[in-house]
């Protein structure tokens, strides 16, 4: 809301918008109402001025509900590259590669268990600088934020939170789970059916076996972790310099338990490999279709009694795409997706290393060997529930799409499936 005026300042003209959904019996959800808002004329003190949206299937009232359901995308798609892709995956692990090259030897066991997870991210995101999010890049191209892009992501790192990105209290805080000390991850989901939720929590909790097992095998006690300097000073700076913007507050684990240690490296891994495979491989398979998931919009909702509004009586499609990301931006678009959503060949996958000799430790190896069997039966598993006609948002009912995002392996190419270890795309 605070960047709606100046965001239609641009060539952009979009609402805040928010979906009200219903969850059905047989838990899939139905959207009931879109509310479409702008900042009040008179002044932003006012508050905003709202409009609701209701579904209809045909004429003028239909097409109003499919250009209300676009302008909830365009949000929804500028929301998803911004944050939930590039701040939170890509631009959030930044500082931990550095911090770990700066301060941990090659030998240090904490080195050895996050490397693999570091690969290729520096890279990439210096590439990202250049073409992507910089000033005129594609990002602001293409999606409804424009030159208010990388002032927005950075707006809304001001909440980050580095223990919410464990996704158990990500569930949480997002609504979508409550707290039961009976279930696994001490937390039971609101919407069983949650594809990302379910395959996620069971990476999430090997991911955490893994590490907790690894962590344990240098980390006898508590003091282990304390006395460790290299440990410290890696920390310290991820922290202090690295997070800068945030190094005063509470939530940061202080490093000096076992579980601190085990706390953090699990939420590094987990948002580096399965986090950033969710959001990221799945844009071409999800939105390569622009007129289904727009970017951006050009025009607002036409009001009854105008030129625009009669002409959704006879040619509401080109009303549609002339509101729409146009074609030029599409191209631009589906070009940058279908590039961030393949895979190259010789990837590394969760649970698998590109050498045998990462360390000659035979503990660290079985749990190693017990981490990668753990993932193959995930994979497995996801297959049956994909099979499964109960669990109707695994395949989007008629839309038979199957939910594969969190499934580790892949071959080359777009596949919409596979983890490699660390954000690399
Ligand atoms: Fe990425």
């Amino acid at each position: 809301m605070p960047y709606l005026n100046r965001i239609n300042s641009t060539s952009s003209k979009v609402y805040a918008t928010r979906t009200l959904l219903f969850l059905k019996d047989d838990g899939t959800l139905k959207p009931l109402a879109i509310e479409l808002s702008l900042p009040n004329p008179e002044g932003e003190e006012h508050g905003a001025v709202s409009k609701v949206f209701t579904p209809a299937k045909d004429g003028v009232q239909g097409s109003i509900w499919q250009l209300a359901k676009a302008y909830a995308d365009v949000n929804d798609s500028g929301i998803h590259q911004l944050i939930s892709h590039w701040l939170n995956t890509h631009a959030m692990m930044e500082p931990f590669v550095l911090a770990t090259n700066r301060h941990l030897s090659a030998l240090h066991p904490i080195n050895k268990l996050l490397v693999p997870h570091y690969r290729s991210t520096m890279n990439i995101n210096a590439l990202a600088r250049k073409s992507l999010v910089n000033a005129g890049g594609v990002l602001e191209s293409t999606f409804f934020t424009r030159e208010y892009s990388m002032e927005l992501s950075s707006a809304v790192y001001k909440a980050w939170n580095f223990t919410e990105q464990a996704l158990p209290v990500d569930l949480l805080k997002r609504g979508v789970a409550v707290p039961d000390p009976a279930s696994p991850n001490k937390i039971r989901l609101l919407i069983e059916d949650y594809p990302y939720a379910v395959d996620g929590l069971a990476v999430w909790s090997a991911i955490e076996a893994w590490v907790g097992e690894y962590c344990s095998i240098y980390y006898p006690t508590d003091d282990a972790v304390r006395s460790d300097v290299e440990l410290q000073a890696w920390w310290k700076e991820a922290v202090e310099v690295g997070h800068g913007d945030r190094r005063h507050e509470p939530w940061w684990p202080k490093m000096q338990t076992v579980s601190d240690l085990a706390q953090s490296c699990t939420i590094l891994i987990w948002v580096a490999s399965a986090l950033h495979a969710a959001v990221n491989f799945g844009q071409y398979p999800y939105a390569g279709y622009v007129p289904n998931r727009p970017t951006l919009s050009r025009r607002f909702m036409p009001e009854p009694g105008t030129d625009e509004y009669e002409r959704l009586s006879t040619e509401p499609e080109k009303v549609f795409l002339e509101t729409i990301t146009n074609q030029f931006q599409t191209i631009l678009s589906v070009f940058l997706i279908g590039m961030l959503s393949s895979h190259v060949s010789g990837e590394v996958f969760l649970g698998k290393r590109d050498t045998p000799y990462w360390t000659t430790d035979q503990r660290a190896l079985d749990a190693l060997e017990r981490f990668d069997a753990k993932l193959g039966e995930i994979e497995q598993r996801i297959s049956e529930m994909n099979e499964d006609p109960t669990l109707p948002n695994r395949y989007g009912g008629l839309v038979n799409m199957p939910y594969t995002l969190l499934m580790r392996t892949s071959p080359a190419g777009v596949t919409g499936r596979g983890i490699p270890n660390s954000v690399s795309i």
